[in-house]
């Protein structure tokens, strides 16, 4: 007999989840996504109020700075004050720098070192205590293919992101035997606000959009739903054997070597 899937399908009905950075891009499709499959979920963003009104009850917005430890503490507490719990953690809020080694001054590696990797530390640290607590604890990092690629005038965001997946690593094996599993995600390019804005502040918006299409094996930008589609795999009991992992969605950019079409 074959199952036909229902529009709505609540497998994480009962769960409660925070996502850092949710209010845009692959952060906000992953929120959308979570409130889709049943869970209840708290946004916890620079800039709430960017997040739509999509008269969904599952979603609260939250300010918090991930750069802020009171900040973040307080916003841990509103969101598990509200849903009752925490079972999925997404530390999602990142921000983007580009330059070689010498173009970036010691502020910004400092602020974008505190964005996107201090601030998962602040995140989970808050939430531990929650996870701890739940019988279902996931936490999903979104990690980025600047981890594992060299990519040109990325230095210091691809230091961040290598961060990311060795913190991935670490937290996974200090959290195992609590029962939280920690993954993390690798988006190659993905369309969303991020992008645009850099789109707007190239010479050649166009042309640049081209190249960046060109970069993935696939030819086009990966979708900010694709990679909530993997973040949500990630943190759903179907993953429950998967821990310690870097799941790429990034159109083939980190793995694949095609020859020039035609070639
Ligand atoms: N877009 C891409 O091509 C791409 C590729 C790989 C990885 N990523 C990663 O995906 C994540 C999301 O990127 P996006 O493209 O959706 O970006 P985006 O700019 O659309 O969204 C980022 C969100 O994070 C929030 N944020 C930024 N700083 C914050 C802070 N200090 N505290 C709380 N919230 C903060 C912003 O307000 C925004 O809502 C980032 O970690 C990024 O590094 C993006």
């Amino acid at each position: 007999m074959p199952h036909t899937p229902s529009p709505r399908s609540p497998e994480l009905d009962g769960l409660a989840a925070v996502v850092t950075g949710g209010a845009s891009g692959i952060g906000l499709a992953t929120a959308l996504l979570l409130a889709h499959r049943g869970a209840r979920v708290a946004v916890l963003d620079l800039a709430p109020d960017a997040l739509p009104a999509t008269g969904s009850e599952a979603l609260f917005p939250i300010r918090c700075d991930v750069t802020d430890d009171a900040s973040v503490r307080a916003g841990v507490a509103r969101a598990v004050d509200r849903l009752g719990g925490l079972d999925i953690l997404v530390n999602n809020a990142g921000i983007g720098a580009q330059g070689t080694v010498a173009d970036n001054d010691d502020a910004e590696w400092r602020h974008v070192l505190d964005v996107n990797v201090l601030g998962i530390v602040r995140t989970t640290r808050a939430a531990l205590p929650h996870l701890r607590a739940s019988r279902h604890a996931a936490v999903v990092n979104t990690c980025s293919v600047a981890a594992t690629a060299g990519l040109p005038q990325r230095a210091l965001y691809s230091a961040s992101k290598g961060a990311v997946q060795s913190l991935t690593l670490a937290m996974a094996a200090d959290h195992i035997r609590e029962g939280i599993r920690v993954n993390c995600v690798n988006p190659g390019t993905a369309d969303t606000p991020w992008i645009d804005r850099l789109l707007s502040s190239a010479d050649d918006p166009a042309a640049e959009r081209t190249a960046l299409n060109a970069r993935q094996p696939t030819g086009r930008l990966v979708s900010a739903e694709e990679v909530a589609a993997a973040v949500v795999y990630l943190a759903s009991p179907a993953a429950a054997s998967v821990t310690g992992t870097a799941l790429a969605v990034d159109g083939g950019m980190q793995g694949l070597r095609l020859r020039p079409e035609g070639g």
